[in-house]
Formats: C-alpha cells, sequence, structure tokens
C-alpha cells in the first residue's frame, strides 16, 4: 500500500526567506518539499533553478529537516539538467510527457534519473489522457497528474484530474500518485479518495499567515 504523503509547493511562499519557509512546513508534519521549475518556455512563467535548489538543500541538512526534496521540471530539453537538479539534492525528479518526442525519450529520462540514484516522476498537463501514465506506470516512480496548467499558483483545480486518478489507480495499485495544483482543505480529501497518494499545496498553506499550523490542517488527516 502507498503512503499519503503532503508536498507544499515553495512556489507560493516568500522567496527572501526560503529556508525559515522550509522549516515551517517541516514542523508543520510535511515529508516533501515540492519545488516547481519554470523555465519560461514549456510554462509562461519563470521560477528558480539549479542553485536554488542547492542551496536550499544545504540549508535544510544545516537545519537538520528530513525533507524529500521534490523536483517537479517544466522545462524543455530536461535531459540535459536531470544530472545537474540531481547533483543539486533533488531526491525526486519529475519531468513533462509533454516535453518528450518519443516514448524511448521518456524511458532514456527515467534511465538517466535513476542512474543518478534519484526517483523518477513524469508528469501529465490536464489536456494530456491518464493512458500515457497507465502504459508508464510499471517504468516510473511516480506519475504526476496536474489538476492545473502548470505556470503559476493559485490556480482553480481542474475536475477532470479525478478522473484520471481513479483510473490509474485501477490499474496501477501501489503506484505512487501525485496531484499538483489547486489543492486546498475543501478539496484535498476528494484528492486522496480519488486515488492520489501525494497531494502538493501551494498557495493554501503559503498564502496563510501561520504556515506551521496550516500544514498541520493536512498533514494531520492523512
Ligand atoms: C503549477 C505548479 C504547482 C502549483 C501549486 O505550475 O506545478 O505546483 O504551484 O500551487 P497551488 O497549490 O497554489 O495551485
Ligand atoms: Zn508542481
Amino acid at each position: 500500500m502507498t503512503d499519503f504523503i503532503l508536498a507544499p509547493s515553495i512556489l507560493s511562499a516568500d522567496f527572501a526567506h526560503m529556508g525559515d519557509e522550509l522549516e515551517k512546513i517541516a514542523k508543520g508534519g510535511a515529508q516533501y518539499v515540492h519545488l516547481d521549475v519554470m523555465d519560461g518556455r514549456f510554462v509562461p512563467n519563470i521560477s528558480f533553478g539549479i542553485p536554488v535548489i542547492a542551496s536550499l538543500k544545504k540549508d535544510a541538512l544545516r537545519r537538520g529537516l528530513e525533507l524529500v526534496f521534490d523536483a517537479h521540471l517544466m522545462i524543455h530539453d530536461h535531459e540535459c539538467y536531470v544530472k545537474d537538479f540531481i547533483e543539486a539534492g533533488s531526491d525526486i525528479v519529475t519531468f513533462h510527457y509533454e516535453t518528450c518526442k518519443t516514448d524511448s525519450d521518456v524511458l532514456r529520462t527515467v534511465d538517466l534519473i535513476r542512474r543518478r540514484g534519484a526517483k523518477a516522476g513524469l508528469a501529465i498537463n490536464p489536456s494530456t489522457p491518464v493512458d500515457v501514465l497507465i502504459k508508464f506506470a510499471s517504468e516510473i516512480d511516480m506519475a504526476l497528474i496536474m489538476s492545473v496548467n502548470p505556470g503559476f499558483g493559485g490556480q482553480g483545480f481542474i475536475e477532470s484530474a479525478l478522473d484520471k486518478a481513479r483510473t490509474l489507480r485501477k490499474h496501477a495499485p501501489t503506484l505512487d500518485i501525485q496531484m499538483d495544483g489547486g489543492i486546498n482543505l475543501a478539496n484535498y480529501k476528494t484528492v486522496l479518495e480519488a486515488g492520489a497518494n501525494i497531494i502538493v499545496v501551494g498557495s493554501a498553506i503559503f498564502n496563510q499567515a501561520d504556515v506551521i499550523n496550516e500544514t498541520k490542517k493536512y498533514s494531520s488527516h492523512i
């Protein structure tokens, strides 16, 4: 059976005090920190990249935080950067199916990530059918179902993602299934019931005054 995991996304955190923000979610009981990397090409936004993750990892270790670094790459040409993201401290590297030209591109990237000692995740956009994740389910460590169009935090949840999770869970009973985008206190239980076991929560946690307490509201129930 798969464990339930909370993965706060720091996209909506205070970028001037990232170490403190990580400490807050760890104190709140989060197991992962979700790192949204955007290149301004695959998505119409730019966030942060390799050196920022490396600094955060160092700081997290110095503070004794046991957060799994979960990097969600919304970038083209991910094969060129996978090695650097892992050396920077990413424990999971997720890339997008939409950036791959062929099935062998997917498999080659999975292999590249695993050979460097990290776990490999495959993500799909809301407009990509779940069949893709079913096809690769036995080849990957984690599937990521986007429940918003990637690029920005704070968007509304796209309901069709729930059916994708239900379908994928039937085909892959033990696969880690992450859902990302528009998740909040009102809908996270529905997301878990649908079959996702890792939930990404960004703005719903970091836009609150008390981040530790807000994180606990999720972590104490999953
Ligand atoms: C969107 C990102 C998400 C997002 C989550 O491109 O992949 O991780 O920032 O943030 P919320 O929870 O605010 O939708
Ligand atoms: Zn994400």
